[in-house]
């Protein structure tokens, strides 16, 4: 009997984190050569799987594999492709099982957001009926930080500290423009249907009048004539006004003010241009110039003014996960569970895949300020730990110094498999 191998693959949008702890599960797969094989990653997680495209790490160097804890994006490629339920996709999550034993892959590790955990569970389930003796372990992240149970989901304490720095830094370029050009600018976030990463934007300011003045969640519904009162207002007091709005809001009714136009194969509608929207709505009732930006990719890719608090959870999710799967844990996910906010103390702790998945966590209304315009003091004290401190990426020529991995292909053993 061959020593079982581990397969690890990424999920769903990427983080300025995700890579470390693909970084972390590699390195500590390494030091356990009696326990564990050949770690293998697959090419656009899901995917390669079922294409039986696998990477072989174990032609990375250390060096290489030490620089995914700088470089964001998805080192191995990510994927958005639902597998359903064990009735509507059996045939895929068969495929997988039969993949995995072809290879004895004896642990699976998934790193995605609660869709990842939902299919993670299910594979687990699979290999069980189909006698495949394999634990399947889901490493968190999802900078849109909705994941249930846990404190925070790795991801989100990057792209928080992104926000919340461009947020202060845009609004003094608005401020040094106002007396007599721009007076409104419009910063559009991620977070899909949960309002952290807006949340985050205020940390910019400390006390009042401070940027960003308006922030817009998805869990409030958007009301346009007290929304364009209170630009009025605050540009008649402040000079400027600074607007942080989440791609996920929506009106009374329920209608998102922008949809790109398109789903994703989760049923996901694709968000984005809200930003615009509510910058044209200023400018048609109110005259003020504006400026608007839609960080979209800026702010999940940050990794040059990534948390370190962030990359420390990223790391240790990821060694955890490794130790949870040689442990015989089946069907979990280490998560983050907080112990202090000041300073910021957590451990790692363990819960049930099916706890996570496809849960949705949103804002809770005490993190809303009553005017449903900013954040409580609540909602500070649970950001403010999440965003300490930096872990700049070595720079070279100017440039940051990210790594491009080999990701050569392990031999395929199996026939196609038609997607
Ligand atoms: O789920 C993470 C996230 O970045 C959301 O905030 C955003 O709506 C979505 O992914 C964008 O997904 P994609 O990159 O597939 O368009």
């Amino acid at each position: 009997m061959p020593l079982a191998n581990l397969l690890y693959a990424q999920s769903g949008g990427v983080t300025a984190t995700i890579n470390a702890s693909a970084s972390a599960v590699i390195e500590t797969a390494r030091k356990y050569p009696s326990r564990i094989g050949r770690v293998y990653a697959a090419r656009n997680g899901i995917i390669g799987v079922l294409r039986e495209d696998l990477i072989d790490t174990r032609l990375e160097k250390p060096e290489a594999i030490r620089a995914l804890r700088h470089t964001p994006g998805g080192a191995f490629g990510s994927c958005r492709f639902k597998l359903k339920s064990l009735e509507q996709d059996r045939a895929h999550y068969e495929r997988v099982v039969e993949v995995c034993k072809a290879h004895d892959i004896g642990y699976f590790l998934y790193n995605g957001g609660n869709d990842s955990a939902d299919t993670t569970h299910k594979l687990s389930q699979v290999a069980e009926a189909l006698g495949h003796p394999m634990i399947c372990v889901g490493v968190p992240k999802t900078i849109d930080n909705d994941l249930a149970l846990t404190d925070v989901c790795p991801g989100f304490g990057s792209v928080a500290k992104y926000v919340a720095v461009s947020t202060r830094e845009a609004s003094l370029d608005v401020l040094s423009m106002a007396e007599s050009s721009t007076k409104v600018f419009v910063l559009e976030v991620m977070g899909r249907h949960a309002g952290w990463i807006a949340a985050a934007a205020g940390l910019a300011g400390s006390k009042e009048g401070d940027p960003p003045h308006l922030i817009l969640f998805p869990e409030v519904a958007f009301d346009e004539p007290r929304f364009l009162a209170a630009v009025k207002s605050a540009v008649e007091k402040h000079g400027y006004c600074t607007v942080v709005v989440s791609e996920g809001v929506r009106d009374a009714q329920g209608r998102f003010l922008a949809e790109a136009g398109s789903k994703d194969a989760f049923g996901h509608v694709q968000l984005g241009g809200a930003g615009p929207v509510v910058a044209e709505k200023v400018r048609a009732a109110l005259g003020y110039k504006y400026h608007w930006a839609v960080s979209d990719y800026l702010q999940r890719s940050a990794r040059h003014i990534a948390s370190k608090t962030d990359l420390d959870i990223s790391l240790k999710v990821g060694a955890a996960a490794v130790k949870l799967a040689l442990a015989g844990k089946n069907a979990v996910m280490p998560i983050v569970k907080r112990l202090s906010n000041r300073p910021y103390r957590y451990e790692i702790v363990t819960a049930h895949l099916a706890e996570i998945a496809n849960h949705e966590r949103k804002l809770p209304p005490a993190y809303i300020r009553e005017d449903g315009f900013g954040i409580t003091r609540a909602a500070r004290s649970y950001l403010e730990g999440l965003i300490q401190g930096e872990a700049y990426p070595p720079y070279i020529n100017g440039l940051p110094d990210y790594v491009q991995l080999k990701n050569r292909a392990v031999k395929r053993r199996l026939p196609d498999y038609p997607l």
